[in-house]
């Protein structure tokens, strides 16, 4: 088998977003391409050389033809081993967990996360470091930097390997080892919780739970640690067959994407527990019977309960949180006596502070929830964790959330998104809110004053380094506030996202629905960004 040097010339548009680089398959499949980033993000590292690579996907249509691309370019590149998970399914966390486990120099995961998949759809790519987790700023910014120049790349001349089999074999003069794609990850679930105390609640006949795979990657995950290992019934897993092309859905675990699983959580005879992950595994979604949980409740919830669970009853280092997450998780740091962090969006501001033992646990309002057990935020971890609180408290996850609010008092929050509106537009209205940001302090709208305007800007405190232009926050006297930013992992147009949020200590007021909570903070919104006049649009495309 011999090394090729092919040559290449650069694309212009390979900026990795929020989390890598997210482009149609259609765009990965323009040739060099994927070869491309692939070389740059390996000529952005030093010291591979005999190291072990971990490479992994959600399992997304193109996800077979870009594993044996990169098998190619990583044994053509100098790494020693590399380990792949089996049929080139890993979930996130369970590639941040097999970094880690392996003492693996990095990984390359192939997800665009709950982008839909399939020939016309979306496709990722994303470099983790050794310590598991997304590469942090100056590595994404290096990749990209050598994606404007590269000129060559290499890979060996090699057939097509079997991904379908466990075991080793040789790429040229690199290992290449197929290894089991859930069983070590599942171990590490089973040190972080009580599986007996769960294993007891699911057995019982006082408690049912749905979980909803979406069609993609958690799938075979669920069922080795919910069923076979928990013993819930098969009947307690759905969509759990992953599919290339997720089953032609939107494998987003909101209220308006996980419609299945909401259906049943809100029909007749509905169970007690319901979640759902998406595409690669990092999200999760919590409902109760009838009963929504929002993302940045659940963080503060799973805080506030950490002492039921085994790996956290020796009290959390402190809580992270991301700049349009609701502040509840602060309240429960606060009464914890920890530290709290706020972060811009993307999990990988979450890195340092997990390495340096600032933080246990970390969250965003988009779904995340995770903590210093990998480097990812992580689905199943969040489910386990609930069913390992629901187990201790037997209560109801309805229960549990209105005492919560009862303790710290309830933070309405709510995102609204607007899709796919022309980035021009979207880009004007940013830049007015910058422009005219300071204008607004001291300004009365209705019965609230601004307090502050600014674009959040973040300075980690282990290295020092800066984040800047990472959302608008406009914050009110009374507390309340209203972010906007744009997103950083869409592949059409851009998505505006509003998030609104207010804090009500008056238990006589906890039932409110958020929307009604929150409806004069989201007329101001409007008015102070000309949300409607600027994207065209008369209302969000989801709201959550
Ligand atoms: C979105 C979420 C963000 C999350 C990211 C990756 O990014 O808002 O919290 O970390 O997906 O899952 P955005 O599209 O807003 O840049
Ligand atoms: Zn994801």
């Amino acid at each position: 088998m011999s090394i090729k040097v092919v040559s290449t010339s650069p694309f212009p548009d390979q900026k990795p977003g929020t989390s890598g680089l997210r482009k149609k398959v259609t765009v990965f499949q323009t040739p060099n391409y994927l070869e491309n980033f692939v070389q740059s993000i390996f000529d952005s590292l030093e010291g591979f050389s005999g190291q072990t690579l971990v490479v992994g996907g959600d399992g997304r249509y193109y996800n077979r033809h870009a594993i044996q691309v990169i098998l190619r370019m990583a044994a053509a590149n100098g790494f020693g081993k590399i380990l792949v998970g089996r049929g080139g399914i890993l979930s996130t966390p369970a590639a941040s967990c097999i970094i880690r486990k392996y003492n693996a120099f990095g990984g390359i995961i192939l997800s665009a996360s709950h982008n839909p998949a399939g020939p016309d759809d979306d496709f990722g790519i994303k470099y983790n470091t050794g310590n598991g987790g997304p590469a942090p700023e100056k590595i994404t910014d290096a990749i990209y930097s050598i994606t404007k120049s590269i000129n060559a790349y290499k890979i060996l001349e090699a057939n097509d390997l079997d991904l379908d089999r466990l075991g080793e074999t040789k790429l040229g003069e690199t290992i290449v080892e197929v290894i089991d794609s859930v069983a070590d990850y599942a171990e590490l679930m089973g040190e972080l919780f009580d599986f007996d105390r769960i294993k007891t609640l699911l057995a019982s006949t006082e408690f049912s739970m749905c979980f909803d795979g979406m069609h993609a990657v958690t799938g075979p995950y669920a069922q080795e640690i919910l069923v076979n290992r928990l013993g819930a019934p098969a009947s307690a897993l759905q969509n759990c067959v992953p599919l290339e092309d997720f089953g032609g859905g939107h494998p987003d675990p909101n209220l308006v994407y996980a419609h299945d699983l909401v259906d049943v959580l809100y029909g007749d005879a509905a169970p007690d527990f319901g979640a759902a992950s998406d595409g690669d595994g990092d999200r999760n979604m919590i409902l109760g019977r009838k009963f929504f949980v929002t993302p940045s409740d659940s963080l503060a919830i799973l805080a506030a309960n950490s002492h039921l669970v085994p790996a956290y009853k020796g009290g959390l280092a402190g809580i992270a949180r991301s700049m349009p997450t609701s502040k509840a998780a602060d309240r429960v740091a606060a009464r914890l006596g920890i530290e709290s962090y706020e972060t811009p969006t993307g999990w990988k501001f979450f890195g340092n502070l997990l390495d340096a033992g600032k933080a246990t646990l970390c969250g965003e309002e988009s779904f995340g929830t995770g903590s210093n057990h990998v480097r990812e935020k992580d689905g199943l971890w969040a489910v386990l964790f609930w069913l390992n609180v629901l187990a201790a408290r037997q209560e109801s996850v309805e229960t549990i959330v209105k005492e919560h609010w009862q303790i710290y008092g309830r933070n309405f929050y709510s995102r609204h998104d607007y899709e796919g509106v022309d980035s021009d537009r979207a880009n004007t209205l940013v830049d007015n809110l910058r422009k005219n940001g300071a204008a607004l302090v001291g300004q009365k709208f209705g019965t609230y004053e601004v307090a502050f305007c600014d674009d959040f800007s973040y300075t980690d405190p282990v290295d020092g380094s800066v984040s800047s232009k990472q959302g608008i926050r406009i914050g009110f006297t009374d507390d309340s506030r209203i972010v906007f930013r744009l997103s950083g992992t869409g592949t059409q147009g851009a998505t505006l996202r509003l998030y609104v949020e207010s804090y009500e200590p008056n238990i006589a007021k906890h039932s409110l629905d958020p929307q009604e909570a929150l409806k004069e903070l989201i007329e101001i919104a409007d008015r102070i960004a000309q949300i409607k006049i600027l994207t065209g649009r008369d209302r969000p495309t989801v709201i959550t």
